[in-house]
Parts: structure tokens; C-alpha cells; sequence
């Protein structure tokens, strides 16, 4: 594996690469890296030649500095997971080497930018733009891989490609649980054992209202999620919306989305916020 940390020698590697005719597969991180991050990177690896993984902490997408101030640093252990994948190159720039003049573009993300995280988190999904189409333009992957778990992301990346005018395949990959059903994150190291104790029912209980559908309302399966998780003394939602995934406006009725909905929540335990979504089969 090459660490590389310049873009003139990304570029030169991967162009050298594409010459040769190989397929090249990325992998976008921000680095403290766990099996949900390996399992983008072993589909990666099935489906192209030369796997390139980025490790980069963009500070365009934080909206809260405390958040990007204190979002886990790992790059040593990082480097052994990455090596461990059979990752090509691991690409690990500085702040000035992705941004040498600050990025003051704005991305017309449309209505898959303006709810939920949108709404929540102002100029997220703007800088996420910002720093994946900057990492498309240096790798011009064949594919580029993006976990499920951050589901409106992947519209979000979507639509920038649209935008953008680019041809790349966007490989959209399936949430990597703990046994118990809490979906990975480097956030769940910040859990309290009481914390990291209730946080699987929020999957549970996700899991068991897929069952409700379509009997019962869109409106009543969410009231329940919500109202099930906030018995929690624990746990508080931000939000929870059931939306048609191909355009992730809220839907009111089921009838409004294709052959499924898709349930994305957002819950507080203290200070830590974690995100999932479910998939309602209609
Ligand atoms: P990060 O949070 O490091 O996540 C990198 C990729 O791993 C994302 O595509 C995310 O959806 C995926 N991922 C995280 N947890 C996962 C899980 N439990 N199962 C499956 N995939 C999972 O998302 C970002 O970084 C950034 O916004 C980035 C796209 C790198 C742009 O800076």
C-alpha cells in the first residue's frame, strides 16, 4: 500500500493506472475507521483493480467546530486497517492540499439537500459536495462507494455528479451492524456504558415497526417509532421521517412511495448523536 499525501502524486498514480486500462474504485472516508468503513472497501476490492481510500477530515462539512475539533484522529491504526483490506493507496492529504484557496462554490442540491440532515445541519451536505467532487476530480474513480447508513448522503453525491456533469457509477453499500443492531459509527466510542447499553433498541424498534406497514398510517408506525424510542430516559429523537427514497421527500401517505419507503431517524443520547434508517418493502 502507497500513503500518499500530495495530489500531484494521487494523480499520477491514478492516471497511470487508467492508462494501463485498470479499473478504479474509491472509497471517501474521514478516517477512524471501523467494519462498516471495511465493508465499502471489500466490495471495493471485488469490483475493481486498484481500490483507493481517502482518510480527510473535511472541515467544510462541520457545522459545529466543537464536532470537527473533536472528531477522532486515528491515522496510525487507520493505515494497518487500510493495509489489512488490501487498499492500494491510501490517500491522507492536509487541509491546504485539498483546499488551497478556500471553496466558496454552492451546490444547487435541490430537494434531496433541504430536509432532514438539511434542515438540521445548514451547509453539511454543501460541504460534503464541496470535498467529493474534489476527490472525484483527483481520482476519477470507475465507482466510488457510499454506505447506506448516511442514506441521504448518497442523494446528496447524486445529484452533485448530476451537477457536475460527471460519469462515475456511485455503489451505494448495505449498513454494517453490531451483533445487537446498533449500526457503526466512530460516534459510539463517545457512548457511556448505560448509553451504548440502550442504544440498540433504536434499531430494534425500527425493525419492528416494518411490520406495521402498510396496515397501519404512515403518520401512526411514526408516532410509535418516536414515542418507543423516547420512553428511553436515555434517548431523545431529533426526527423521524419516513420518505420516498427517490426524491427523500416525507411521504404522508404509503402510496406515495415506489416499492418501498425508507424510515431515517436521528436520536440524541447526551451529547451524541447518532443516525439509521430502515427500509419498509411496500
Ligand atoms: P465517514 O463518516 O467516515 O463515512 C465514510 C463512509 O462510510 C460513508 O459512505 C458512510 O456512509 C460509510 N459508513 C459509515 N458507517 C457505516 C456503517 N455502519 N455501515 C456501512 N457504511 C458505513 O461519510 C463521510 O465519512 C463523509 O461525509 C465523506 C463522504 C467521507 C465526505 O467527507
Amino acid at each position: 500500500m502507497e500513503i500518499i499525501r500530495t495530489v500531484n502524486r494521487l494523480r499520477e498514480a491514478t492516471e497511470e493506472a487508467k492508462k494501463k486500462g485498470l479499473t478504479v474504485g474509491l472509497v471517501p472516508t474521514m478516517g477512524a475507521l471501523h467494519a462498516g468503513h471495511i465493508s465499502l472497501i471489500e466490495r471495493a476490492r471485488q469490483e475493481n483493480d486498484v481500490v483507493v481510500v481517502s482518510v480527510f477530515v473535511n472541515p467544510t462539512q462541520f457545522n459545529n467546530p466543537d464536532d470537527l475539533r473533536t472528531y477522532p484522529r486515528t491515522e496510525e491504526a487507520d493505515c494497518e486497517k487500510l493495509e489489512g483490506a488490501g487498499v492500494d493507496i491510501a490517500f491522507i492529504p492536509s487541509v491546504e492540499e485539498v483546499y488551497p484557496e478556500p471553496d466558496t462554490r454552492v451546490f444547487d442540491l435541490g430537494p434531496v439537500g433541504e430536509v432532514m440532515e438539511g434542515a438540521m445541519r445548514p451547509g453539511h451536505f454543501n460541504g460534503v459536495a464541496q470535498v467529493v467532487s474534489r476527490l472525484f476530480r483527483m481520482v476519477n474513480p470507475d465507482r466510488a462507494y457510499f454506505g447506506e447508513k448516511d442514506f441521504q448522503q448518497i442523494s446528496v453525491i447524486r445529484r452533485m455528479v448530476e451537477l457536475e456533469g460527471m460519469e462515475l457509477e456511485i455503489v451505494p453499500c448495505p449498513i454494517k451492524r453490531e451483533a445487537d443492531g446498533l449500526a457503526l459509527s466512530s460516534r459510539n466510542v463517545r457512548l457511556s456504558a448505560r448509553q451504548r447499553e440502550v442504544a440498540p433498541n433504536i434499531h430494534r424498534i425500527l425493525a419492528e415497526s416494518v411490520g406495521l406497514a402498510p396496515a397501519i398510517s404512515v403518520a401512526d408506525v411514526k408516532a410509535r417509532v418516536i414515542d418507543s424510542i423516547n420512553a428511553y430516559p436515555e434517548m431523545e429523537v431529533e426526527y423521524y421521517e419516513i420518505v420516498n427514497p427517490a426524491d427523500m421527500q416525507p411521504i404522508g401517505e404509503w402510496s406515495q412511495a415506489g416499492k418501498e419507503a425508507v424510515g431515517c431517524v436521528t436520536v440524541y443520547l447526551g451529547d451524541v448523536r447518532l443516525i439509521d434508517n430502515i427500509k419498509y418493502p411496500l
